[in-house]
């Protein structure tokens, strides 16, 4: 499936506080299987999800985003060195690092300009290493009929639109691995869930965001009477090594 973008890249600045708040973040078993990083340039870190754990695995990590609010908010709770920029255009010398990475953020990036950089700015034998949180409640009412509202809502926006082959897509400048799924869930009220629903760039684009979210949070309720909604998730983890 070719990439395709149901949203605006440059939304989530309007949407800091409630991605912020309520974003999932990622298992610790995704990042045992990170390996080695090295010096480690992180591409649209956002608000810094991935960054904290990280900046604790890696000789040097910079992060990066194009978007300078999204980054400022994690910059005013860690020191790292951060650029906005581009990840089609990084403002860094050849082989600078050992580590690209991308938390949830590569479907966003124009290519070939995007893997020509990340080659660009990798050493020999470096590593792009690219992720994604992707929900696993296909076949559960509430989640089935969110998923209708927004193709309904969003004519960009289909089930599994980052359901794509990365190794196909990378393979022209990185050798490749399969695709590796970590399982997990995790558990939230509706408040947050709302501001997660919020924050996503394809509710959005919605014609009535608010008729999308009353009508989400009635299914919410109905499915999870205690107000406590449990979302399974995999984390997919897509390795690269730079030829
Ligand atoms: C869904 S957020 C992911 C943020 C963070 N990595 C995380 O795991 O929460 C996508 C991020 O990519 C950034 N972004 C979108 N297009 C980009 C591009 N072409 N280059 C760099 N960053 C980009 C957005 O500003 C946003 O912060």
């Amino acid at each position: 499936m070719a990439d395709v973008r149901p949203g605006s890249p440059t939304a989530f600045e309007a949407l800091v506080d409630d991605y912020d708040a309520a974003r999932p973040s990622y298992p610790v078993a995704l990042y045992d299987k990170l390996g080695d990083l090295g010096d480690c340039l992180e591409l649209g870190a956002g608000t810094g999800i991935a960054s904290e754990e990280l900046a604790t695995r890696c000789r040097s990590l910079v992060v990066t985003d194009l978007g300078p609010k999204m980054l400022a908010r994690g910059l005013t709770k860690h020191a790292w060195p951060g650029v906005v920029c581009r990840a089609e255009a990084l403002p860094f010398k050849g082989s600078s690092f050992d580590t690209v990475t991308g938390a949830q953020m590569w479907h966003w990036v124009d290519k070939p300009a995007g893997p020509i950089e990340a080659r660009r700015v990798l050493r020999e034998g470096g590593r792009l290493l690219l992720w994604w949180n992707e929900s696993l409640a296909d076949g559960q009412a509430w989640w089935d009929r969110q998923q209708d509202r927004l193709e309904a809502g969003n004519s960009r926006y289909r089930r599994g639109y980052r359901d794509v082959d990365y190794n196909a897509q990378l393979g022209q400048w990185f050798d490749t691995t399969p695709a590796e799924d970590i399982p997990w869930e995790r558990t939230l009220g509706l408040d947050l869930y709302e501001r997660w629903m919020r924050s996503k760039s394809y509710v959005q684009e919605l014609d009535d965001v608010e008729a999308f979210i009353a009508a989400s949070l009635a299914d919410l309720r109905e499915a999870f009477p205690d107000g406590q909604v449990v979302e399974p998730f995999v984390t997919r983890l897509w390795r690269f090594t730079a030829r």
